[in-house]
């Protein structure tokens, strides 16, 4: 049976955000040390301690921002510790992840150092949990102040003139949680008070981010707008914050315990994780519902600032340090999410995958013996999606009941698609989520001819397969010729367990 659709490709629809894309590094395991930073000293190619082989495969997804220090690192992380000298900087103890020590020697310069080099925006949490409002406002003063005053002269000695521009800045994370385990009534009036102190010098605008919800906790989010307006429903006032942030990970297994293997899993628990991911539109609607209450234009934005899959970490790695590998199936969960993400590109205007090298779901692995660096499915998923960065969201709308499954209670659709318009651009995502059975999928591009197309696939053999520096390219794109478009008709034949996207020009 062929699965029809229909994509309207001149209409206009809400842009995507290029900030969808965003990514996530925090004092964690081997993200920032041993992943992105190794140190001066250090014999691989480095400016600064930050690898540049890494830093070179990140350019290549156009990453537009990247959130740091944490995580519920921020909540404990004292900017002032690292900066100046780095042989001065005080040692500490990051108590969340592994009681490890953390040298400070990553810190604010090498971070605006390192978004310097990726191209990307930098995302700042800053520490509502354990900090004070005196020092989160020195930190805006120091990063973005161009004037004699104490930060910007601070900055100066410490070996830079100009301010840098900083524009998305977290007030705390997980406020619900590990960032001081509030109520949410006693964060809104925190993030109130603190976002309040965040000045902007100059021309600089900070975008200030509230830390939102856990997953469908709604109540939280309600709070939060209705602390920004103090009015009730329909009057937003304060610009205290601009943005609530919310949390979802794809988590399965019966207890946090037992979240399962990122590697070894069966059909069941495949299936179970897509239920999971596939749960995040959900999510999104749900908050974007409580805010279109208070906020009906749509002025305050929704922001998933981590999400992604959470396994149990890899066997004779230290449990702190959250690392796992990175399967077929972890693409799918991405592909899924970049889905939602493009239909709901009205509200939610950035998102960050949890984390960019070496925890949790990566883009990036580095082995800790030989440093060869692995590109993960996952980064295959970003890379083949890049073009949607900014793009003009196009509906999908299938004429055909999708096929699905039961998982649990839920449902589980296996086809997902989503698709955009850029620069004369059409371009299709289309997933398709049967562990193994094939499908074909016929698009009647309406209001526009496609001319020549470009498709590229990512699948495998098996979705437990992945990379590794003995081989890293089990799981990579490959050019793709089942595609064909006749009479205005693009078919699209998916092979089970596959990524396909596909570009064409209108
Ligand atoms: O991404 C790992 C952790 O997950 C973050 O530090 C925290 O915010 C969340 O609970």
């Amino acid at each position: 049976m062929t699965i029809e659709a229909v994509i309207n490709v001149d209409l206009g629809g809400p842009r995507i955000n290029r900030h969808v894309y965003g990514h996530f590094a925090e004092h964690l395991g081997r993200c920032i040390y041993g992943g992105f930073y190794v140190g001066e000293d250090s014999d691989l190619p480095n400016v600064g301690g930050i690898r540049l082989d890494v830093v070179e495969a990140l350019r290549d997804l156009n990453i537009p921002n990247l959130r740091w220090p944490g995580g519920c690192f921020a909540d404990e992380y004292h900017w002032r510790d690292g900066v100046g000298p780095r042989d001065g900087r005080p040692v500490m103890v990051n108590t969340h992840w592994g009681g490890v020590e953390e040298n400070n020697h990553f810190g604010t310069h090498e971070f605006m150092a390192l978004c310097e080099m990726l191209g990307a925006e930098p995302y700042i949490s800053g520490n509502v949990g354990s900090g004070t409002v005196r020092e989160m406002s020195e930190w805006v003063e120091y990063l973005t102040r161009a004037g004699d005053s104490p930060m910007a002269r601070l900055r100066r000695e410490n070996g830079r003139d100009e301010p840098w521009r900083v524009r998305f800045w977290g007030l705390g994370n997980e406020a619900w949680g590990c960032g001081g385990n509030m109520s949410a009534e006693h964060y809104a009036h925190q993030a109130r008070q603190y976002g309040t102190y965040c000045r902007d010098y100059g021309d600089n605008r900070l975008y200030k981010i509230a830390a939102g919800a856990n997953g469908t906790d709604y109540a939280w989010t309600e709070t939060l707008m209705k602390q920004l307006g103090h009015l009730g429903c329909r009057h937003i006032s304060s610009t205290a914050y601009h943005a609530l942030s919310v949390h979802y990970y794809t988590v399965t297994g019966p207890t946090w315990e037992e979240k399962g293997s990122a590697t070894v899993f069966d059909t069941g628990e495949y299936y179970t994780t897509m239920a999971a991911a596939a749960r995040v539109e959900e999510v999104l609607a749900g908050h974007a519902a409580v805010m279109d209450c208070y906020d009906p234009t749509g002025s305050v934005g929704l922001v998933l600032d981590e999400w992604g899959t959470w396994f149990d970490v890899a066997r004779g790695t230290n449990p702190g340090f959250l690392y796992q590998q990175n399967t077929l199936r972890d693409a799918l969960v991405a592909s899924v999410h970049f889905d939602v993400f493009h239909r709901h590109a009205g509200r939610l205007v950035m998102a960050n995958i949890a984390q960019t090298v070496n925890v949790l779901q990566a883009m990036i692995l580095t082995d800790p013996d030989s440093q060869a660096m692995v590109l993960t499915p996952t980064y295959h998923v970003f890379r083949m999606n890049r073009d949607h960065q900014d793009a003009t969201s196009l509906r999908v709308d299938f004429r055909t009941a999708l096929p699905s499954r039961a998982v649990g209670d839920a449902a589980l659709t296996t086809i997902s698609a989503s698709a955009s318009r850029k620069d004369g651009r059409l371009l299709v995502s289309l997933s398709n989520l049967d562990a193994s059975a094939p499908a074909d999928v016929a698009i009647d591009l309406r209001g526009g001819a496609v001319t020549a197309t470009d498709a590229t696939i990512l699948t495998a053999g098996l979705l437990q397969d992945h990379n590794t520096p003995q081989s890293p390219s089990v799981v990579a794109p490959r050019p793709y010729d089942g595609v064909t478009v006749a009479g205005g008709t693009l078919r699209v034949h998916l092979p089970a367990h596959s990524f396909v996207t596909v570009s064409g020009a209108l």
